[in-house]
């Protein structure tokens, strides 16, 4: 406005002023010359001389009020004064020019000097705005066309715009429209299909280009934005998702996060996750997915054992209108945790095992199993230790248990095995089994007395049937094996104990069936045979050593002095005897023993007890005195001999003592006694000598007479013979002569015959 208002200011001077000027002169510049530039020399083209300038005083005046120009005073030349614009000045008019008036004074004259303003191309073409976004749907079809603002330039002419320029691109193409006025009017042309998921938002450079020389643009930024369409399925990150979740994880733990991507935009682009529509019920109620975050969860916890893998599908639906969907698939593996014990099964239960059963028989069959699977099923099964059993593998977690060694039910009678499986897990888990194998018994063991050998100690006489000694003997087996049968065995030679006692097979009672006589026998051997019911049966005896004690049963015999008619002994004895006469002995002895057998002698009645006294211990009788001269011719005495046995048993012997009147004892005083005895004594073996000796002879005599009657008889026999008509004569002779055979004792055989 302010332009084009200064322009018609100056119009309406310069017609004023040109009637009052003679001449006039033309300038020719271009605008935005440098401030002292010459335009021309106005002193010399009025043809003025330089005197002329001062002194007529040439001075210029602008009819605006800018002065664009002035006069240099000393040659008259006219300079720019300040920096011209022609598209200030004059805007798009074709042609600028500034008019000056030249003043002279003396006389005054005007002229009018007009400097026309070239055009230089000092200005670009320039848009209304910067930038210019443009919204396209991606749907649109090429050919379509989209107006844009056109660019302005300032400048004129040939430095006006000429035309546009479209930086290169795929998409889009420059069209440049002609206005009816004659405005260049740019259009983008789509040439290819837009695909916002590809590029959403296309940048462009329009320039405006000028005609200028050089040329100048101008450019602007057009955005084109590709609007969405639902034109994308939702698509999964992976086609195949593989979970690993382990067994017994909680429920509600996510377990995979699925992600699905549409390319779309806005609401095109929003998903929403689901389980695929033909996911069976079953894996409906195991997983859940968040149908927001695509987070898919368990609802229940897994169990490996009845199911180790899972499949389904997963599909993701946005929210654009047709709704498109996409669909991935998850294969869940469920991981085994050592969640199972092992499980320990006596497939055969165990046998009573004899206890002679060799190594390696056969007891009972054990199977393991784990539901686990790998190292957490992988078990491995121990026996307890110390225990003569052990386990042999079979095939696959079978197990046979065998005996591993000797057995001895006596020691053992059973055995509780405990059998430990344990799986390979962290941390292992362990079932225990107890099993227990009863043995079985075997007669391996022989009966056993209690005592190697038995003493006993048994009176005489007692009755028959009484209890002599009891043995007992046991046997570590059991059952028959340890059921024992007593009996007694019978000695070789002599007298069969079994005749005289007898043994309750049961108990070992041993009783006897006579009394015994002390005696007669002191001692006897039984020897006890005990054996059991075994099959075999074991046997072991033992010996009894039954010792016989005297008892007193026997009163003591009186052998001298000898007793004739009745108990009654008569000894003699001189009147002349001096005191300490031994008038006899009495001599008696007990079939007794020991204490049962000391006797011990007492006078019992005597006619005078004062005359003679008993020892005591020998029995010797002796006279204490001198027999009187006028005393009893006869002295009847009762001694008593008495054993120490319990009850005392006792005897007595009479004896009668004649004193003799007369009658001298060579041997009358003590002192002579033994002498005098001695000498009795050798004078009784003389006699006893030659009576042996005689009857010796006798015999020789008698023997010598037999065999010549034994010689004869058989050289008598030789001859005749024997046949079957034997007569009385010849019988005689065979009695005689089988008995003559035997030997020796035939001959007394044949004495007595
Ligand atoms: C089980 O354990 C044994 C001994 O440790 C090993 O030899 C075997 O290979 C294991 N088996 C499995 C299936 O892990
Ligand atoms: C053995 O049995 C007999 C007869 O039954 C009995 O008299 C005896 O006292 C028993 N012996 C023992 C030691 O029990
Ligand atoms: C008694 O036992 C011993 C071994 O203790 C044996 O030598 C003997 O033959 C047995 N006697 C009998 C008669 O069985």
């Amino acid at each position: 406005m302010r332009i084009l208002l200064w322009r018609a200011l100056w119009l309406l001077c310069f017609a004023v002023l040109w009637r009052d000027t003679e001449a006039q002169l033309r300038y020719t510049i271009p605008e935005e010359l440098k401030e002292g530039s010459v335009v021309g020399n106005v002193a010399k083209d009025l043809g003025l001389d330089l005197s002329e300038i001062s002194n007529r005083k040439l001075r210029i005046a602008s009819d605006s009020g800018k002065q664009y120009f002035s006069l240099n005073l000393r040659n008259g030349e006219l300079l720019v004064n300040a920096i011209i614009n022609r598209e200030t000045l004059c805007g798009q008019s074709a042609s600028c020019v500034l008019p000056v008036q030249v003043i002279i004074e003396d006389p005054l004259q005007f002229y009018r000097v007009e400097v026309d303003i070239q055009d230089i191309n000092d200005n670009s073409p320039s848009f209304l705005s910067d930038t210019k976004n443009i919204d396209v749907s991606e749907t649109t079809l090429t050919g379509a066309r989209f107006h844009l603002e056109p660019a302005q330039d300032a400048d004129v002419g040939s430095n006006s715009l000429r035309t546009y320029a479209l930086n290169k691109n795929e998409y889009f193409v420059l069209h440049v429209k002609n206005d009816n006025d004659g405005t260049k009017v740019p259009e983008i042309v789509l040439q290819k299909a837009l695909d916002r998921e590809k590029q959403s938002i296309h940048h462009l450079i329009l320039t405006g280009i000028d005609g200028g020389d050089p040329a100048r643009s101008g450019t602007t930024q057009i955005t084109v934005k590709v609007l969405d369409a639902n034109d994308n399925a939702p698509a999964f990150e992976q086609d195949l998702y593989g979970v690993k979740v382990t067994e017994n994880s909680a429920p509600g733990t996510i377990i995979q996060r699925v992600k699905a991507i549409d390319l779309d935009d806005g609401v095109n682009s929003e998903i929403e996750y689901s389980l695929g529509s033909l996911t069976p019920e079953a894996i409906k109620q195991l997983f859940y997915i968040d149908s927001d975050t695509g987070e898919l969860t368990i609802s229940k916890s897994l169990d490996y054992e009845m199911s180790s893998t899972y499949k389904f599908d997963i599909r993701a639906r946005d929210k654009g209108a047709p709704v498109m969907e996409g669909h991935c698939r998850v294969q869940v593996n469920v991981l085994d945790v050592n969640d199972n014990a092992p499980e320990i099964t006596i497939t055969s239960s165990p046998k009573p095992v004899p206890e002679d059963a060799p190594a390696g028989t056969m007891v009972a069959l054990i199977n393991v199993k784990d539901l686990d699977s790998g190292v957490n099923g992988n078990v491995t099964l121990d026996i307890s230790p110390d225990t003569p059993f052990k386990l042999k593998p079979t095939f696959s977690n079978h197990y046979a248990l065998v005996t591993d060694s000797q057995l001895d039910r006596e020691k053992f009678p059973r055995y509780d095995i405990e059998l430990k499986a344990s799986d390979a897990g962290s941390p292992p888990l362990v079932s225990s089994k107890l099993v227990t194998v009863s043995i079985l018994d075997v007669n391996d063991n022989p009966p056993v007395f209690s005592e190697n050998v038995y003493s006993v100690y048994i009176k005489e006489n007692t009755a028959p049937g009484s209890i002599l000694a009891s043995v007992t003997a046991s046997d570590l087996d059991t059952g028959e094996n340890a059921k024992i049968v007593y009996s007694v065995l019978d000695n070789t030679q002599g007298v069969p104990v079994s005749s005289y006692v007898y043994i309750n097979s049961e108990n070992g009672s041993i009783f006897s069936m006579h009394s015994f006589d002390y005696e007669k026998m002191k001692v006897f051997h039984v020897i006890v045979l005990a054996k059991d019911h075994g099959s075999p049966p074991m046997s072991s005896n033992t010996t009894v050593h039954v010792f016989i004690s005297d008892q007193n049963d026997n009163a003591p015999a009186v052998i001298y002095p000898p007793t004739s008619m009745g108990s009654v002994s008569h000894q003699r004895m001189s009147r002349s005897a001096k005191a300490g006469h031994l008038v006899t002995k009495v001599t008696a002895v007990d079939a007794d023993s020991g204490h049962n057998a000391w006797l011990f002698y007492r006078l019992a009645e005597a006619t005078d007890a004062s005359l003679v006294s008993v020892n005591l211990h020998t029995g010797e009788v002796r006279t204490k005195r001198a027999v009187s001269e006028h005393g009893d011719s006869s002295q009847r005495l009762l001694i008593e001999i008495k054993d120490n046995g319990e009850p005392i048993q006792s005897t007595t012997v009479t004896v009668d003592i004649l004193i003799e009147e007369g009658v001298h004892e060579p041997i009358s005083d003590y002192s002579m006694k033994s002498t005098e005895n001695n000498n009795k004594k050798n004078g009784k073996i003389t006699l006893y000598l030659i009576i042996s000796l005689g009857t010796v002879s006798l015999l020789s005599v008698l023997t010598l007479f037999t065999l010549i009657i034994y010689i004869y008889i058989y050289t008598h026999c030789k001859k005749c013979g024997v046949s079957q008509n034997t007569t009385i004569k010849q019988c005689t002779f065979l009695i005689i002569h089988a008995p003559l055979n035997d030997g020796k004792y035939g001959i007394i055989t044949l004495i007595f015959t």
